[in-house]
């Protein structure tokens, strides 16, 4: 079955047959990546702007290296230090870059929806490394593909999303692709920090972490997006890390061993103890490592689709 989409914008567009067949073709990278050689010809005909308008360590470097990794030649954009600071537009500056025989745009942006603006816009394909408050799908495809990995199956599986619901991309995304991958999904934090009526996506709300953690097989703790809230929802972050901060002790409460993850970058201390980031049950790490081989999917899957959406 070929994808369904000529764009990777969000997962909501996405079906299960997209993400089985992103997660089994991953499945290869993955075995590739484990060589000595871990270079492909597979898409040397093909060029990638990687288009940053917003910070990125993790989804750039993994962007870049899935990229090489097939083959492919790379640009890297970064709107900082660029033309952008003189007045150009997205669409100038992107189209400009595709004059230059790009073939695929990767792009992140503050703006909610800018991914989707420029699929309107552009004749290439336009995959979204995170866009403002929306969605963040290939994150939410490595953090599925991890669990996944870890645990055999994502149908069935209890998944908490914990912390700053409201202003995070990776939550959302994680929200569709684990209910469409057939998961029970909870997500918690304060009520301050949880939009309201996010029940009508499916999943169950609890403001108790204690409880929540207890519910779980896989905990995927949060970052609090101070850079995204413009007045405060909360006291102080060591009030936020006294009632909604994971560390061991809780974790070793518990009557059975649950698995964490964070899709970085964290704020050890606040969301996350360091004895819990570091600790056996974390597979942050693995997350980060599974990054490159989904992407290499991602890319190689939607790579020669083409056309306004
Ligand atoms: N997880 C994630 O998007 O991290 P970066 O902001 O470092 O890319």
């Amino acid at each position: 079955m070929p994808l369904s989409v000529k764009h990777l914008l969000g997962i909501k567009e996405l079906n299960a047959n997209d993400i089985n067949l992103i997660f089994k073709t991953a499945d290869n990278f993955k075995a590739i990546l484990q060589r000595p050689v871990k270079k492909l010809p597979t898409l040397q005909h093909t060029t990638v702007a990687n288009v940053f308008y917003e910070n990125s360590t993790r989804t750039r470097i993994s962007f870049e290296l899935a990229e090489r990794r097939l083959g492919a030649d790379v640009v890297n954009f970064a709107a900082s230090g660029s033309s952008v600071s003189k007045g150009e537009t997205l669409i100038d500056t992107v189209k400009n870059i595709l004059s230059m025989k790009v073939d695929m745009v990767v792009m992140r942006h503050s703006a909610s929806g800018a991914p989707w603006f420029l699929s309107q816009n552009i004749d290439a394909c336009v995959i979204n490394a995170g866009d403002g408050i929306n969605e963040h799908p290939t994150q939410a495809l490595l953090d599925g593909y991890s669990i996944r990995e870890k645990l055999g199956d994502i149908s069935g599986k209890r998944i908490a999303i914990i912390g700053d619901i409201m202003h995070s991309r990776v939550a959302l995304s994680n929200i569709y692709c684990l209910l469409k991958m057939g998961a029970e999904v909870t997500v918690a934090g304060p009520p301050t920090l949880i939009p309201k009526h996010i029940e009508a996506l499916g999943v169950h709300v609890s403001y108790d972490l204690k409880k929540t953690l207890e519910w779980c097989d896989v905990a995927n703790v949060l970052r609090i997006q101070l850079e995204r809230q413009h007045k405060p929802l909360f006291s102080t972050l060591r009030e936020y890390a006294l009632y909604y901060g994971v560390n061991k002790a809780m974790l070793n409460s518990l009557s059975k061993k649950i698995l964490i993850m964070h899709p970085g970058p964290i704020n050890r201390g606040v969301e996350l103890n360091s004895d819990v980031a570091d600790s056996d049950q974390s597979i942050i790490l693995d997350q980060v490592e599974n990054g490159v081989a989904v992407r290499m999917a991602v890319i190689y899957l939607f790579s020669g689709k083409k056309g306004l959406e």
